[in-house]
């Protein structure tokens, strides 16, 4: 689950200054039940610098978290290339272990890394209150609601110390409310603990509200469709005209342009 590919000192990608994630000419395939070869992604470049936040957007089945395990390391690209810093994955669901305490959850990366017990756990305690956990060191997974939990998850991964997060729609299971919430709380916790991200959503207001660049994907196989810059100031508003005409960038390059807005 945390895992990492290693940079190659003798790779020009990966020795350009503030590069962290480089994904060149990327096609990827599975095989389906008959053996068919099922094209995930194709052609699909783009990149990430340090402490950037890159949002991938696309629909459902067009190889968001292929994308993603590309770029962890935990698949190999049929064609092109994938250089990344160590990188940590925030899978699509939480993956929480129902017999561990929450505080223990998030210090599972730590005790992975054969870190002591009471080192891990000390850490994990440290930043539980920054994250709204306060109190619910000794919860379950089942005694946390779903955006609790998703903290959890985000804790675990963001104490793995990787200098690269790979978070899988962290907030597509949560209510538009909590969803909200947790999108200001990420802006928050990245300003504290600054890290390269790439976050894959469905949702485009949360990739504008949230990210330095989106890239767009097509429908499967994924193609870049758009690759946009995000250059607003933060905290973002919603209302902001350049962040809703971006938002709309966005959903056209998805062939969703909104034909009821101005
Ligand atoms: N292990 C697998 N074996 C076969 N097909 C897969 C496998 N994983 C994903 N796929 C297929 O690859 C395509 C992209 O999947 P995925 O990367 O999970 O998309 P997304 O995350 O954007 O929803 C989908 O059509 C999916 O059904
Ligand atoms: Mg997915």
């Amino acid at each position: 689950m945390f895992t990492g590919l290693e940079l190659s000192p003798r790779s020009p990608e990966a020795n350009r200054p503030g590069r962290s994630v480089s994904v060149i000419g990327v096609r990827s395939s599975y095989r389906d039940r008959s053996g068919a070869s099922l094209q995930a992604l194709t052609g699909v470049s783009l990149h990430a610098n340090h402490g950037e936040l890159l949002a991938v957007v696309g629909p459902s089945g067009c190889g968001k978290t292929t994308l993603l395990e590309l770029i962890c390391g935990l698949q190999s690209p049929d064609a092109g290339t994938i250089e990344c810093a160590p990188a940590a994955l925030m899978p699509q669901r939480d993956l929480l272990l129902p017999w561990l305490s929450a505080l223990d959850n998030a210090a599972l990366a730590l005790r992975i890394a054969h870190r002591p017990r009471a080192e891990a756990r000390a850490r994990a305690a440290g930043l539980f209150a920054e994250l709204g956990l306060e109190g619910f060191e000794q919860a379950h997974p089942h005694e946390l609601s779903g955006g609790m939990r998703q903290r959890v998850a985000f804790l675990r991964t963001l104490l793995s110390g990787k200098p690269v997060l790979c978070l899988d729609e962290p907030f597509g299971a949560l209510d538009a409310i909590t969803r909200t919430e947790m999108q200001g709380w990420l802006g928050r916790a990245l300003e504290r603990e600054p890290r390269t991200v790439v976050l894959v959503t469905h949702d485009v207001e949360e990739a504008v509200v949230l990210a330095d660049r989106v890239a767009v994907l097509s429908a499967r196989p994924g193609r870049v469709r758009a690759d946009l810059e995000v250059d607003l100031p933060r905290p973002r508003s919603r209302t902001d005209p350049e962040l809703i005409a971006l938002r709309e960038q966005a959903l056209i390059a998805l062939g969703l342009g909104a034909p009821c807005s101005a």
